[in-house]
């Protein structure tokens, strides 16, 4: 008996390895956030299991007294569902769902597939992960498992079969959230190491072509036969720090994301199978989280959720969710969901600070202004349990109505009202940045320089542009380049054949492309060019680097120009030997052995311009003044003047342009308008100025 069911165990594993996987597009239509006839999704992520059910009346009516509609639920209730193996329990949840027409409120269920239950890991303790030190992960907090493991994948199927069938027809279901933020844990087991090898040997077919692939001629690393693949060391400091094949690593990279894409996909191909095609599926993504691709993980959604917790420590300018924002809005193109958003102190162990007075609802503005059409918070009510317990919630552990609560509230009447205008508008930018998890993942262990950090680099000029009141999409370098005047492509250490080809192609017929240091060092392999960087982009940007060096702090170097910017700059952690070719110089290093190198370049091509920086500059003036000439190059109006810290944000469409502005400052600001208009939440007449305050925000339809 007992082998006859290893036996049957052993067939079903070796059918889910083996199946071919392929991101399958259905010919379903993709659904929007914004529900065509209905109201935008405004709630909170809540956890009924987490409280007596007499108290569960006492939420909901709360909940609709501040004009939700929505919670999220159940994303970690796997054993609640799942007792003992194929023992399924609804009853919990059905209880609480059926309260919910009553309150008018939805319900996104989330596959609860982040934590294993208990009796998972105990039968079956191959499906927990083996961290890189080769010690197994001992269960009990969350994402333990194994994505290689073929018993973690069945049983995650079966119960997101289970739920999609049970909750099919239930009229207060309206969608999907997979698992709970995709991401690790990298798993090193051996399990993984043999998919490795299957994944490696599909991608490169001959071990001739993956030798010449990854440069195994190095150190004498030639593989003879698939099964030598080892996982490699890509992490780390020291010696035998990040001491694994380069190829190697960035292979590695990209098979964990696809590891994570896959998993994702076995559940969504159920949910669409078994669901209504009204049941929306999405994820709730975290930002710039390096190491899935959310342009991969996202394919399978009809759009993309994510979690914004921006308040930690001192309040700021705000650039990182703005920027996060778009990014998340340029994976499929369209505007996201907010799933999980700041809702008071945040912290584990220790919490940060809380959101002042207005806080609240700004950041949920600077969202809205950004793409997002629903909003969410994490969480309803403060946990009197587990290691959430200081992660605060709208309510206090106490349950009260009190300061957040009415906050989310006064925001939910807000998008009530401003709903009519959103519906059918998103951020139209001119510019685009590219977001590249290949140069990400090459970085990663092999920065080149010590400050090289990817999403670094895109910060600099991301910030410029929003300073100056310029949208910016972040986009895959996949995209459609033709729709943006102006191309940021910063950091592109990796640059294939076909980008670069792309990118010149873009240049010639008329748009503005910067590039700037380590572009065009490696082709996709992770292999450095045999070429003159930088690259294939020299043809665009009229330039030749053949030296550069790493900067230390022990000798800055000062740059100059009588055409970009006054005074003189810091150039930091990096310089390019830049020789112009074609190009012209924009500006100049102060020391006498780089007097024939260009720290900025601007090069004429075809119909367009190409200009690379080959430095980082201290100063922020610096990007300011960069940003403006490539503006008026890519003949982009700036239509605003920003005192500092307001924020500027157009969404258009449906014949509309609704321009938003944040005050992320704590003092009154003012603002000189374009034109008087009327403002949209106030629904007032503005005179030829607004004045903004503390955390303010208004609306105006242009
Ligand atoms: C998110 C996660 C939530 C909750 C929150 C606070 O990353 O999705 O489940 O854990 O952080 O830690
Ligand atoms: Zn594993």
């Amino acid at each position: 008996m007992h082998n006859k069911k290893i036996f049957i165990w052993l067939i079903l594993i070796c059918w889910v390895l083996t199946r071919n996987f392929s991101i399958a597009q259905d010919n379903r239509n993709e659904m929007n956030v914004m529900p065509e006839n209905g109201s935008m999704f405004i709630g909170v992520d809540y956890y009924p299991e987490h409280w007596p059910e007499e108290r569960w009346k006492t939420d909901l009516q709360m909940m609709k007294e501040a004009g939700f509609n929505v919670v999220r639920l159940s994303e970690f209730a796997w054993v609640l569902f799942e007792p003992s193996e194929g023992n399924y329990e609804f009853a919990w949840l059905d209880d609480f769902l059926k309260l919910l027409p009553q309150y008018d409120i939805k319900v996104i269920l989330g596959t609860p597939t982040a934590v294993m239950p208990a009796w998972v890991a105990r039968k079956y303790p191959e499906t927990l992960a083996t961290m890189e030190n080769g010690q197994q992960i001992v269960w009990g907090s969350r994402k333990n498992n194994c994505f290689s493991s073929g018993t973690y994948r069945l049983l995650s199927e079966r119960i997101t079969r289970a739920m999609a069938e049970h909750y099919k027809d239930h009229p207060s279901v309206i969608g999907w959230q997979t698992d709970n933020e995709f991401a690790g844990p990298v798993c090193y087991c051996n399990t993984c190491r043999n998919t490795f090898q299957d994944w490696v040997r599909e991608r490169y077919i001959t071990l001739d072509s993956l030798n010449s692939a990854w440069g195994t001629h190095f150190w004498g690393h030639k593989i003879q036969t698939w099964g030598e693949i080892q996982i490699p060391k890509c992490n780390g400091e020291g010696r035998w720090g990040a001491s694994g094949n380069p190829g190697a690593c960035l292979d590695w990279m990209r098979f964990n994301s696809w590891l994570n894409v896959r998993f994702q996909h076995d559940q969504v191909q159920i949910i669409r199978d078994v669901c209504p095609q009204s049941h929306f599926i999405t994820h709730n993504l975290m930002s710039f989280h390096p190491e899935v691709s959310y342009f991969d993980l996202g394919k399978d959604l009809d759009f993309v959720s994510w979690d914004n917790y921006p308040v930690w420590n001192k309040p700021d300018l705000s650039y990182e969710p703005a920027m996060a924002a778009d990014l998340m809005r340029g994976i499929k193109q369209k505007n996201f969901l907010i799933m999980e958003q700041t809702a008071g102190p945040s912290g584990w162990g220790n919490f940060f600070r809380n959101p002042r007075p207005g806080e609240i609802r700004k950041i949920c503005y600077q969202q809205l202004a950004h793409g997002a059409d629903g909003q969410i918070w994490f969480r309803w009510r403060t946990c009197t349990a587990g290691r959430e317990q200081y992660w605060h919630g709208l309510l206090g552990h106490d349950g009260r109505a009190l300061r957040r609560y009415k906050e989310a509230s006064q925001v939910a009447t807000e998008y009530r009202n401003l709903e009519k205008y959103l519906t059918g508008t998103t951020v139209k930018a001119d510019v685009g940045i590219l977001y590249d998890y290949t140069s990400i993942w090459s970085l990663t262990g092999q920065p080149g320089f010590v400050e090289n950090i990817y999403v670094q680099a895109l910060r600099r000029y991301y910030q410029a542009f929003y300073r100056a009141g310029i949208n910016v999409d972040l986009i895959n370098p996949e995209a459609d380049f033709s729709r943006y005047k102006l191309l940021v492509a910063s950091d592109q250490i990796v640059l294939p054949d076909q980008l670069a080809g792309k990118l010149n192609d873009y240049v010639r017929q008329g748009g503005v492309l910067l590039a700037d240091c380590r572009t065009g060092v490696k082709n996709e392999t992770n292999l450095a060019w045999e070429r003159t960087l930088p690259g294939k982009l020299s043809a665009s940007l009229g330039i030749e680097i053949q030296e550069y060096e790493a900067v230390t702090p022990d000798f800055n170097y000062k740059v100059y120009s009588n055409r970009l910017f006054e005074d003189t700059v810091t150039a930091i952690h990096y310089i390019d030997w830049a020789i112009p070719v074609s190009a012209e110089s924009m500006a100049a290093f102060d020391q006498w052995h780089l007097k024939n190198f260009s720290p900025v370049t601007r090069n004429k091509y075809g119909n367009g311009t190409g200009w690379y920086v080959g430095m980082i500059a201290a100063e922020e003036t610096f990007y300011d003044s960069l940003i403006e000439n490539l503006l008026k190059d890519a003949g982009i109006e700036t239509y605003i003047n920003l005192p500092v810290g307001i924020e500027a944000s157009l969404r258009e469409g449906n014949g509309k342009r609704l321009l938003f502005l944040i005050n992320h400052t704590e003092e009154e600001q003012t603002v000189i308008l374009p034109e008087i208009k009327k403002e949209l939440i106030s629904d007032k007449k503005t005179g030829k100025s607004i004045v903004l305050g503390v955390f303010g925000v208004a609306v105006f339809e242009l």
